[in-house]
């Protein structure tokens, strides 16, 4: 819980440092961002969600139900060459949309925005596409990280630059099922 070890009831004793973002508070949030896109899209046919995989699985689940108005979904999987902590900008596409989205308004749901370069490859890749509008929503952001000026309509947290995991967020594939965004401790880190 909140003054002990917040991984230790998810089977991660002594590996996190910290709670950043609580269950309770995330969910929170989601239901503000879902009623804000949902508000700007009540006029259009549903809005097609594109979940990029894998990391905003959890946070795409979560906003979808939390819509109140109906939506699509779609996954893309991409990958930047990098380390396990930083991006390059050097995207790769490992799963493509199974769809056309021409004449389509597409939200772009992604877990988090570090330096931006992911980001702004995938919304170039997608305007190659004729999308009738593209939308970012983003559950995270790290300002003090931006190497680019990303357009991005909703975020849901501002945080520190500081890696983050839980909420859909891995490190080495681990902590994605944790339901709350905590801290990894230094010593986790290899
Ligand atoms: P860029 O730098 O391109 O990075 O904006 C975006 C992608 O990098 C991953 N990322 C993180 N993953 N904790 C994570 O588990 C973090 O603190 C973190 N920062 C960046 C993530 O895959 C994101 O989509
Ligand atoms: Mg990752």
């Amino acid at each position: 819980g909140p003054d002990g070890d917040p991984g230790a009831g998810h089977g991660y004793p002594g590996e996190l440092k910290a709670t950043l973002i609580g269950e309770d508070q995330l969910q929170a949030k989601i239901v503000e961002l879902a009623a804000a896109v949902a508000a700007d899209h009540e006029l259009d046919s549903p809005p097609l969600l594109i979940c990029v995989l894998k990391g905003a699985v959890t946070f795409t689940t979560d906003f979808a139900r939390a819509m109140p108005i109906p939506s699509e979904l779609e996954f893309m999987a991409v990958s930047s060459y990098g380390s396990a902590t930083s991006s390059s900008g050097v995207v790769r596409i490992l799963k493509d949309l199974d769809r056309d989205i021409t004449g389509r308004r597409v939200v772009i749901v992604e877990d988090i925005i570090d330096s931006g370069l992911t980001l702004s490859w995938l919304q170039k890749n997608l305007a190659t596409r004729s999308p009738a509008a593209i939308d970012v929503v983003a559950l995270l952001r790290k300002p003090e990280a931006l190497k680019v000026d990303v357009d991005v309509r909703y975020v849901g947290f501002d945080i520190p630059t500081e890696f983050v995991v839980g909420y859909g967020l891995d490190y080495n594939e681990r902590y994605r099922d944790l339901p709350f965004v905590g801290l990894l401790g230094a010593h986790m880190y290899s």
